[in-house]
């Protein structure tokens, strides 16, 4: 009301007074949105732009966006996820997005971390819902390319953050808490680096052996069904020759962190057994104390349970023909 008085004050009366001349200025800073988010101290989409392109499209962009949520634009963000909304206005702690970075609710995004968003940019987040989700300067729309999952340049080791989108896309929909199946099938969840690495029931991914990971066997086809369940289409050549070198190169973490061996922990791999107790290429440790189920022989689809030696070996406790 007051803003178009003033207005109409300008266009119809000549500004006379000084009083009058100081109201006019006062309401037109006061209607500038920028200047009124500064000085109120709110927060618009506009600041938080460059963190989602940097920490959350790579995943949450185009036709594959997890839980079809997409962060790529202020609108996409508003839309929220094939759940419901993901932002509240004026209530943070019922944004599930806020909720999310801060780790009360898992998986804690991004997925990427450890590590996660630092304690300024998750304020910033928290401010932009509490004070009404304003939208600020417009800000070109992300670009292709910035959403695209960043491919190591020749030289750079693979780390999680190049195959976390992998997984993301392709695979978190079935192996996450409550996915498209249900629980996540053989309690394996691909929705963080740690419950990739678990060893906590038997390893999928061992650090440097990637014949040894029961992850690359089903991405190749190897093992039975192969991974992602609802392909064709599998992942493509170039996806498939990713993950294996993260792994061949010790699965390591967003910040470039080898992950330890873990000694002692369960293996169950499927494949086709070779000669000489190899398994479509990994040599097998086979001794007094395996036990063979059905005369296994060279040729034979199976499935080996064993353990991890130091070294990543696979001491095979029982084989059997599937
Ligand atoms: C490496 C891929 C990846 C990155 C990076 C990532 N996310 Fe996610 N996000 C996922 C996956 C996968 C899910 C689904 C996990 C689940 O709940 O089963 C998800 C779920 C979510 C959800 C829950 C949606 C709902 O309705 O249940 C929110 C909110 C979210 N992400 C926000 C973010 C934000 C904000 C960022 C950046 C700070 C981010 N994500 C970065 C992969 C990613
Ligand atoms: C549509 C649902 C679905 C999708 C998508 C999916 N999986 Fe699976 N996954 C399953 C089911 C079901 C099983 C159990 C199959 C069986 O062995 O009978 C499984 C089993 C596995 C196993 C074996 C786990 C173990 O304990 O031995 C691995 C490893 C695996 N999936 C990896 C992946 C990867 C990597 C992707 C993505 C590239 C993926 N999956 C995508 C449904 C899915």
């Amino acid at each position: 009301m007051k803003h178009s008085r003033a207005c109409r004050t300008r266009v119809d009366a000549p500004v006379s007074s000084p009083r009058l001349l100081w109201l006019l200025v006062f309401f037109l800073v006061v209607s500038t949105p920028n200047a009124s988010s500064q000085t109120a101290g709110s927060t618009s989409y506009a600041d938080l732009a460059s963190i989602l392109a940097q920490r959350c499209v790579m995943c949450h962009s185009g036709g594959a966006a997890p839980v079809g949520l997409r962060l790529d634009s202020f609108e996409a963000i508003l839309k929220g996820s094939a759940k419901g909304p993901v932002v509240k206005a004026g209530d943070p702690s019922a944004s599930e997005l806020i909720r999310r970075i801060k780790g009360i609710a898992q998986p804690r995004m991004p997925m990427t971390g450890p590590p996660f968003l630092s304690e300024s940019e998750i304020v910033l987040f928290e401010r932009w819902v509490a004070t009404g989700l304003s939208k600020g300067d417009a800000v070109e729309a992300m670009s292709p390319p910035d959403a695209a999952p960043r491919r190591p340049a020749s030289g750079e080791s693979v780390t999680y953050v190049h195959v976390a989108p992998i997984f993301a896309r392709r695979c978190a929909k079935c192996h996450t808490e409550k996915g498209s199946m249900g629980p996540a099938p053989e309690g394996f969840r691909l929705t963080s680096y740690e419950a990739t690495l678990s060893s906590a029931d038997r390893v999928r991914v061992v650090p440097g052996r990637p014949n040894a990971s029961e992850l690359a066997r089903r991405i190749r086809g190897q093992a039975r069904p192969r991974m992602p369940f609802d392909g064709p289409p599998y992942l493509d050549a170039d996806e498939i020759r990713l993950i294996e070198d993260w792994i061949a190169q010790g699965a390591r973490d967003a910040e470039g962190k080898s992950a330890a061996m873990p000694a002692g922990a369960a293996v169950r791999l499927h494949g086709t057994l070779g000669r000489r107790w190899q398994l479509d290429g990994l040599d097998l440790a086979v001794g007094t104390r395996t036990r063979f189920d059905k005369a296994p022989a060279a040729g034979d689809y199976v499935e080996v349970r064993g353990r991890l030696d130091a070294t990543g070996k696979v001491r095979v406790e029982r084989i059997r023909p599937r």
